[in-house]
């Protein structure tokens, strides 16, 4: 969730806002969060869970970072019996839209 707040900060327009959502239902954590930034480049888009993938730094406000973030979230959700995915884009102006799914009992998590 650090990661995922951190990368909608960064790319979303000065001042608006990140929505975050959360809810349990049928034994599973749904998490969403949502900005109103550009989205996520069609070119990334296939490898944006593999390490080291940026897009062009010049982007934006998108200053920091070694594009480890995602790679991290999907290797932690995975560890918690779960998964994020990035929302297919919903017709512009679109944002990032990522959703973590994960297992509420954590016995269920697949370590
Ligand atoms: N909310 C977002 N909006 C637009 N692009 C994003 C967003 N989150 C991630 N990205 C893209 O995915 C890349 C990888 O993200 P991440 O793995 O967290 O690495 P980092 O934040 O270190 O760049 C980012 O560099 C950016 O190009
Ligand atoms: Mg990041």
């Amino acid at each position: 969730m650090d990661n995922l707040l951190d990368n909608a900060v960064r790319h979303s327009p000065e001042g608006e806002a990140v929505t975050v959502q959360a809810a349990c239902a049928d034994g599973r954590w749904r998490l969403e969060v949502a900005d109103a930034g550009p989205g996520v480049p069609d070119a990334i888009r296939d490898r944006l869970f593999q390490r080291f993938t940026r897009a062009d730094p010049a982007r934006g406000r998108d200053t920091g970072g070694a594009g480890l973030g995602l790679a991290l979230c999907a290797v932690i959700a995975d560890l918690h019996g779960g998964s994020v995915v990035l929302a297919p884009p919903n017709g512009p102006p679109s944002g990032a839209h990522f959703v973590v799914d994960l297992a509420a009992d954590p016995r269920e998590a697949a370590v």
